[in-house]
């Protein structure tokens, strides 16, 4: 058993509770590799922001589970050499699918874990999450849990519409199972392709989707039935268009990809919303960069001379959503 107090990691506690109060949200990157991991820390650190690290399933079979553990310690050394010295980072099993993956990551370090009983009915999630919460409690490690199923794919498990969150049964959710925050569904999904081109208009002047508002209703009324209670959104991905366009020019295909506009994450920051997840963007413009190197120079084979543009495309991407979008700069200090 290895406590993540050894390791210098938090759990989302504190940060979440600010967050509410200050009005901002705390960005979940996710990382499954070295370059993406580098570009959150050096984007944390000069921003001086709170992070989450996130780690799925898929991220743990792809990585090895200790392997990406051990780096996640090692991104606390690293932020401090980066000059920050108190660096305030979580690291956090994103869509937990069982009790024992629950708690494999609890007894190797862990400060939060999420667990998705989404699809379960109704008293199988409450049954479940209670079930992650009574363990991880005992370590002060602090618990996701999720009401309400988001479209798309959510880790391996996907769906083809979305139910909304049911705010009748939030009350009862958070208060059976003790989780320390809720993921909810208003509308977000997961992935590039958030909107179908049915679902969206077309903007006349630019000729982009625009895809329909988010349910801000469903926030509202969750908020209502729990004020002050630390609310997830899945899926936040905004789906760079410049990203998708180089893509697409250099050889990729991603016809009519879509995500979440800024403006909705931005209003959802201000809100209860305290933690905002991103992993698709960062897999777009580390995409969008290495198909420029490999079009720019073809003679190209060094891995470093096209992950190292990628990683710094990465970076560019998690400082402004820290800045421009969910206001968690100067936030660590
Ligand atoms: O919510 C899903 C995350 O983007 C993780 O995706 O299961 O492909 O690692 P993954
Ligand atoms: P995106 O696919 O929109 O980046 O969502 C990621 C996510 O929700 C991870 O849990
Ligand atoms: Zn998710």
């Amino acid at each position: 058993m290895v406590s993540y107090k050894e390791l210098g990691l938090v759990n989302t506690r504190e940060m979440f509770a600010k967050a509410i109060k200050g009005g901002y949200a705390i960005p979940a990157f996710n990382f499954n590799n070295m370059e993406q991991l580098q570009a959150i820390i050096k984007a944390a650190a000069e921003e001086k922001s709170p992070v989450i690290l996130q780690v799925s399933k898929g991220a743990r079979n792809y990585a090895n589970a200790t392997l990406l553990r051990y780096m996640a310690q090692g991104a606390v050394a690293y932020a401090k050499e980066l000059g920050w010295e108190n660096p305030q980072i979580v690291l956090h099993l994103d869509h937990g699918d069982s009790f024992e993956l629950c708690k494999s990551c609890i007894d190797s370090g862990f400060s939060s874990v999420m667990i998705d009983g989404s699809h379960l009915p109704y008293e199988e999630n409450v049954a479940l999450t209670k079930q992650v919460v009574d363990y991880a409690h005992q370590y002060d490690v602090t618990v996701e849990g999720e009401l309400g199923v988001l479209a798309g794919v959510e880790d391996e498990v996907s769906s083809d519409h979305h139910t909304y969150t049911d705010p009748e049964e939030v009350i009862d959710f958070a208060t059976r199972t003790g989780c320390d925050s809720l993921a909810i569904s208003i509308g977000t999904s997961h992935g590039a392709y958030k909107f179908t081109p049915e679902q969206c208009t077309r903007d006349p002047k630019t000729g982009l989707l625009v895809p329909p508002p988010l349910a801000f209703e469903v926030l509202d009324a969750v908020m209502e039935k729990l004020p002050g209670f630390p609310i997830v959104l899945h899926g936040s991905s905004s789906v760079p268009q410049e990203y998708v366009k180089t893509i697409n020019e250099l050889g990729g295909k991603l016809p009519d990809a879509i995500g979440i506009p800024e403006e909705e994450l931005r209003k959802a920051a201000k809100s209860a919303v305290c933690k905002i997840n991103i992993d698709s963007d960062s897999r777009l413009a580390m995409t969008a960069a290495i198909r420029k190197v490999f079009t720019d120079k073809p003679g190209e084979f060094d891995p470093r001379k096209y992950l190292g543009p990628a990683r710094d495309e990465m970076e560019r991407l998690y400082k402004h959503k820290i800045e421009n979008v969910l206001g968690s700069n100067g936030k660590a200090e």
